[in-house]
Parts: structure tokens; C-alpha cells; sequence
């Protein structure tokens, strides 16, 4: 028997209603899924940011010599420690610091010379001066903070000040001899 024209069209477009709202809502998942990672990249969230890393080319830091970076939207201080510098900071008693740690510690096994640490201020987040661009009004030759002047020694310890904790060393790898990967 021929099937009813009408009733045939009506159950046809019925399907095709039920087809396209199907498809214009996997338009829009779709549609969704695109464009989360372009707006998490002009907006990084914290999970984006907690995986990205920075590479620095430390090859052209000379002895004495600072450079900044940006490690997670925060700024990166690695610098090349003079040998008086090493010598100084390895002449420091444990107990005379607050945060007890040695350069050793807080620097990587046959590069105790590279000192990468956040340049964060460990009281309330300002940026600390360096030595290595004369700004450093501190006493202990590393790094001194102006907004409520704590200072810190060549290893970025915390030594006169209110900050409670050296400058942190994020964890980082040497990649090459002449790069390092923060993150
Ligand atoms: Fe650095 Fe207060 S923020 S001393």
C-alpha cells in the first residue's frame, strides 16, 4: 500500500526537527570545546599556568651578571655567581641564618655558580633589587627588597628583614649545558 503523502512529510520533518536540534547541539558542544582553549589561553587558568614552563638561554650571563624572566606570570631572577660571591655565601654558618640553607642546597650539582631563584619577596611580594644592576642597597650582596627592606645574601637568603624565607628556588633542570627549564 502507498504510504499517506501527508503523514509521510509530517513524520519526515518531525525527524528532520529532531536531526537538526541533535546537530545544532553538538554544534554547540563543539562549538564549546574550541573555544575553551583560546580563552584559557588569553586568560590562563591556574591549572594552565601550574604546567607551563620557561626556558632561559643562560649562556650569556657572565659572572657578577643577573638576568630576569617570567616564570608563571611571576618574575624570574637567574644569576651567575662571582667565585667571592660562592666563597661568601659558603662562609655563612647555618646557624646564622634564618632559613638555613647552603648554596649547595639551592643551587644544582656542578653549576653552584647559576643561582635561579623567583624574584619575590618572601614578606609581602615586591620585587627585590639586584646587585648585579647596582640597584642593591642592601648589606649581604644579593638582593634587597625596597618596600620594607629585607635583605638577602649572594645565595638569596634571607638574612636582615622582615621576610621570613629565602627567595625560592622553583624547580628547574639544566636541559642543555646552556638552558635551563623552569617548571
Ligand atoms: Fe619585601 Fe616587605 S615585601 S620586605
Amino acid at each position: 500500500a502507498e504510504p499517506n503523502e501527508i503523514g509521510e512529510n509530517s513524520e519526515g520533518v518531525r525527524r528532520r526537527d529532531f536531526i537538526n536540534i541533535a546537530a545544532l547541539s553538538a554544534a554547540g558542544v563543539g562549538g564549546a570545546a574550541v573555544l575553551y582553549p583560546l580563552i584559557s589561553q588569553m586568560a590562563p587558568s591556574a591549572d594552565v599556568l601550574a604546567e607551563s614552563t620557561t626556558e632561559v638561554d643562560v649562556s650569556a650571563i657572565e659572572p657578577g651578571q643577573a638576568i630576569k624572566a617570567v616564570f608563571r606570570k611571576q618574575p624570574l631572577f637567574v644569576r651567575r655567581l662571582t667565585p667571592k660571591e660562592i666563597s661568601e655565601a659558603d662562609a655563612v654558618p647555618l646557624s646564622a641564618l634564618r632559613d638555613p640553607e647552603t648554596l649547595a642546597d639551592r643551587t644544582k650539582e656542578g653549576h653552584t655558580d647559576m643561582l635561579v631563584t623567583m624574584g619575590v619577596c618572601t614578606h609581602l611580594g615586591c620585587v627585590p633589587l639586584g646587585a648585579a644592576e647596582g640597584e642593591n642597597k642592601g648589606e649581604f650582596g644579593g638582593y634587597f627588597c625596597p618596600c620594607h627592606g629585607s635583605s638577602y645574601d649572594t645565595a638569596a637568603r634571607i638574612r636582615k628583614g622582615p621576610a621570613p624565607k629565602n627567595l625560592v628556588v622553583p624547580d628547574y633542570v639544566f636541559s642543555s649545558d646552556t638552558t635551563i627549564t623552569v617548571g
